[in-house]
């Protein structure tokens, strides 16, 4: 990384000598209303984001699950033994590199099989001092040939000093039959978001909540598709009792459980008030089998079913089964995404000539007010469907692509599903067989996403959503970077990336209807956009600066503003173009507000320096 250039921001008077100024003009109407989705998450099984991320179980390998793509296995656990077969015995974690200890309430369960008298005890151990943190007895309910569950609490009284410590499981072999037992399905769960059981981690959703995305996009992403047809993302394996959830092989290399599942992404939408984006599978996996045209019925039939899950009154059969697992009320779907990047591996033949069709026709038959899109924008859309259009690149492209949108006059409404700079500028693009991504978004990428979200603003008409990709990322394992929050066990260490800020930024100042903008200068370096919120009768405006070597001069009239009207200016900058925000470390990002007077001719004059992000919305 290269060394700061440690410039200090100050937002500059007016000065005549600074190359390009930007006089633009703000019509008070003529523009479009904008949809209501604009900034979200999308979210699948990578980096351990869900599973050591955003799901909050501690345990890793908690049910020793395992498929033919990643047999069984006791990683994450080590047993312990007694010498000469006296005291305790029993099996201790590691958590998902590292348990993060502080004194608050653990929810704790675990399976016995095997007659036991005697008792458990269940605690939180210090790696680094050897000490218990916690511990707690649990009196065995434990009886022959079955599976009995035994829960418990651990309060520690104090703080560990780092999260190296471990989970351990102990019981007295002398006092069970056989001298042995089998344990399962071991559980521990810090407190979750809203108190959920099963729930999710406080810190990673406070990340997102700050954010206030608008949809989810779940379940991938190319974990949707699978490696191959049978290891595809099953939405049926992932509800009810954990213990009836099989798990499956991700296709990002480690087996998941299925403890985050269908419900429990609705419950995230439900906490954080996001629209659900329902991604189903398409019968094309990651492995380029594709399902044929005669057997296709029963996976569309598998849609219609899940949907029915989601959707149904209590009467229908998944609606029923909904109620069965704790949620009698319907949920609203608006959105159903067919497959994942359809366009690749091969897929597209098949997708174009019956697979998409014969989705978005069941889809749209049985349920008319679903907008379906298709995966891709590669292809004739047929009548109302929509496509998903996904951009990783290097920052330079990100700006050529700035004019995306202008040109496209396609009726179909167009999701940005995945987004991101995710390669140093190379005068190129990303060479995709020999990648050097970014660890973490990095300052240039960002602004360069900026200037590529203002483009989409400009069309928000025609742009359903827009969402970073992916989002978490554990930075203790991970298959791809950078992503829009980055973490490890510790929840202290959690960084909202240089991209999250853009993103909270322009999210925060939604417009619901654009305004025709005028300028005698072209866009670049300046890229902008200007719009109203019909709410509060603010207007907005958006700019980012790209590869200017001075500072922009920017004056700035709405037809509607007089002279003397105010406004809040806020600028984004970093202390130069390869600042990240790292896990552990603090943030660079650099957000100052000020407010201005509209002067002669109701003009708000203000200076951009380069690679700068704002916003300036009128009071
Ligand atoms: C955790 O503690 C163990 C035992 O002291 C030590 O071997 C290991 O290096 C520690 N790991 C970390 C990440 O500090
Ligand atoms: C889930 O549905 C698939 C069909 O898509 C079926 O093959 C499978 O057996 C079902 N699993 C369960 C647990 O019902
Ligand atoms: C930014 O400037 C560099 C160096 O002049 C140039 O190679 C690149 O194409 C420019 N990027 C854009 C988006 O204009
Ligand atoms: C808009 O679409 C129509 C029909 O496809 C095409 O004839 C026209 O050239 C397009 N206009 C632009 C500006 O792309
Ligand atoms: C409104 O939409 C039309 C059609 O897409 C487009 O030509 C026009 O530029 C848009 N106006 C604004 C202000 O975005
Ligand atoms: C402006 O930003 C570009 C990247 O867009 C960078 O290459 C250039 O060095 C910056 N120029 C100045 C004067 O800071």
């Amino acid at each position: 990384m290269r060394a700061a250039m440690l410039r200090e921001y100050l937002i500059l008077p007016l000065l005549a000598s600074y190359g390009a100024a930007y006089t633009i003009s703000v019509a008070k109407s003529g523009g479009n209303s904008t949809t209501n989705l604009q900034y979200g998450v999308m979210e699948e099984e990578i980096n351990h984001c869900a599973e050591g991320g955003l799901y909050a179980e501690l345990i890793r390998n908690r049910a020793f699950q395992g498929s033919s793509l990643y047999p069984s296995n006791l990683d994450a656990w080590t047993a312990l033994v007694t010498v000469e077969g006296k005291g305790k015995i029993g099996l201790t974690n590691e958590g998902f590199w590292g348990i993060d200890v502080r004194p608050q309430k653990y929810s704790g369960s675990f399976y016995v099989k095997g007659a036991y008298s005697g008792s458990f005890t269940a605690s939180l151990e210090s790696s680094t001092s050897g000490k218990t943190l916690a511990s707690v007895d649990i009196k065995s309910k434990s009886v022959a040939n079955k599976w009995v569950q035994h829960e418990f609490t651990l309060t520690p009284n104090t703080k560990a000093s780092n999260v190296n410590n471990t989970f351990s499981l102990k019981f007295d072999a002398s006092k069970a039959s056989g001298g042995s037992l089998d344990l399962n399905l071991i559980s521990l769960f810090p407190p979750t978001w809203n108190d959920r059981p099963n729930g999710l981690r406080v810190d990673l959703m406070q990340a997102l909540s700050d954010l206030g995305p608008k949809f989810l996009r779940f379940p991938g992403g190319n974990n949707l598709e699978g490696e191959t047809i049978d290891s595809r993302w099953k939405w049926n394996e992932t509800i009810g009792p954990l213990t009836e959830r099989p798990g499956r092989p991700t296709t990002w290399g480690y087996e998941e459980t299925g403890g985050m599942g269908l419900v429990e992404y609705m419950e995230w939408c439900d906490d954080l008030g996001m629209e659900p984006i329902l991604a189903v599978w398409s019968g094309l996996a990651l492995n380029e089998d594709v399902v044929s045209e005669a057997d296709l019925d029963v996976y569309v039939e598998d849609a219609l079913n899940e949907i029915e899950f989601l959707t149904g009154s209590i009467n229908t059969k998944y609606g029923a089964l909904r109620a069965k697992y704790g949620h009698p009320k319907p949920w609203t779907l608006n959105y159903v995404e067919v497959g994942n990047e359809d366009n690749l591996n091969s897929g597209l033949a098949s997708y174009t000539a019956y697979r998409f069709a014969a989705f978005n026709d069941a889809i749209s038959k049985k349920y008319p007010h679903i907008q379906v899109l298709a995966s891709t924008i590669d292809m004739t859309l047929p009548g109302t469907a929509g496509g998903d259009y996904h951009l990783y690149d290097i920052p330079d492209n990100f700006v050529k692509s700035f004019d995306l949108w202008d040109s496209y006059n396609d009726s179909h409404p167009i999701l940005l599903g995945e987004i991101a700079a995710t390669e140093y500028n190379n005068g190129v693009g990303i060479d995709w067989s020999d990648y050097t991504f970014s660890l973490y978004p990095w300052w240039i990428g960002s602004v360069a996403e900026a200037v590529f979200l203002i483009g989409a603003e400009r069309n928000a008409d025609k742009i359903i959503g827009t969402t970073y990709a992916p989002y978490l990322m554990n930075l203790d394992s991970y298959e791809w970077s950078p992503t829009m929050i980055s973490f490890n066990a510790d929840p202290d260490n959690t960084a909202r990336s240089t991209s999250w800020h853009v993103y909270d930024l322009f999210n925060h100042n939604h417009m619901t209807d654009t305004l025709p903008a005028t300028s005698e200068d072209a866009f670049g370096p300046l890229y902008y956009v200007s719009g109203l919120d019909k709410k509060t009768n603010s207007h907005i405006w958006k700019g980012a600066v790209y590869n200017s070597t001075a500072d922009v001069p920017v004056s700035l009239t709405f037809e509607s503003i007089k002279q003397g009207a105010t406004a809040d200016l806020t600028v984004l900058t970093a202390p130069d173009a390869y600042s990240m925000n790292a896990v552990g470390g603090s943030n660079i990002v650099n957000t100052k507000t000020i407010t201005i007077k509209a002067g002669k001719s109701g003009a708000f004059s203000f200076s951009l320096p380069n690679l700068s992000v704002a916003v300036l919305t009128t009071n």
